[in-house]
């Protein structure tokens, strides 16, 4: 299976990813995981990455894109990929468009989960005082649910229009939101 899975900041695109990934038995690919990794690493892509992630704004098309393709290209990735934080603009959606039609392939589901804003903020929050994510204070987490609306909501509506696109409710217990999902893949 080749997945997206879609969602505001907090929406437990992560968590769910990984759970799915594990059904599954494909990879879990998630863009701020490997950014944040090359930041760590202070990697050249980490050095230009680090300033939007910590101001909670997108990274470069070209460097996300560039990215992804070689990502994409990975061996592991053949019998399917589960991706969590790409696209988020239009012109990543062109790109994964060209990559999925160089090798022939299509997704075959967009998985959006939906989750109030005040709960969003409120795990986010959490989330800062036990992981200390550079980016998950209150002033950049608003910053990201700007973007998110702004840049990568419409994108709901281009998978919506192909027929991809499949809304879940991803308020409640985890494992709550894990059935839910695995019933959306099965549907
Ligand atoms: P990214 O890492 O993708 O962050 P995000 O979209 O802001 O999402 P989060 O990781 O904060 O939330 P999530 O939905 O994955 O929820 P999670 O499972 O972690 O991107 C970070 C940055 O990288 C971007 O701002 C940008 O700068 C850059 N970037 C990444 N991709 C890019 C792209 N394509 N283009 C350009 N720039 C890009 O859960 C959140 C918390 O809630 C956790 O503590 C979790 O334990 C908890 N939780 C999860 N589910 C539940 C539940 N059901 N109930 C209670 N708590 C829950």
């Amino acid at each position: 299976m080749r997945l997206l899975i879609m969602g505001p900041p907090g929406a437990g695109k992560g968590t769910q990813a990984s759970q799915i990934a594990r059904r599954l038995e494909i990879p879990a690919i998630s863009t701020g995981e490997i950014l944040r990794a090359n930041v760590q690493e202070r990697t050249a892509l980490g050095e230009q990455a680090a300033r939007y992630l910590d101001a909670g704004e997108l990274v470069p098309d070209d460097l996300i894109n560039a990215m992804v393709r070689s990502r994409l290209a990975e061996p592991d990735t053949r019998k399917g990929f589960l991706l969590d934080g790409f696209p988020r603009t239009v012109a990543q959606v062109d790109t994964l468009d060209k990559i999925l039609a160089d090798q022939g392939v299509a997704l075959d589901k967009v998985l959006v989960l939906h989750v109030d804003q005040d709960e969003l903020i409120q795990r986010l929050l959490g989330r800062a005082k036990q992981e200390g994510r550079s980016d998950d204070t209150e002033e950049v987490i608003r910053r990201r649910l700007e973007v998110y609306r702004e840049q990568t909501e419409p994108l709901l509506e281009i998978y919506g229009q192909r027929g991809l696109r499949v809304d879940i409710d991803g308020m409640g217990d985890v494992s709550e939101v894990t059935d839910r999902v695995v019933a959306a893949l099965e549907s």
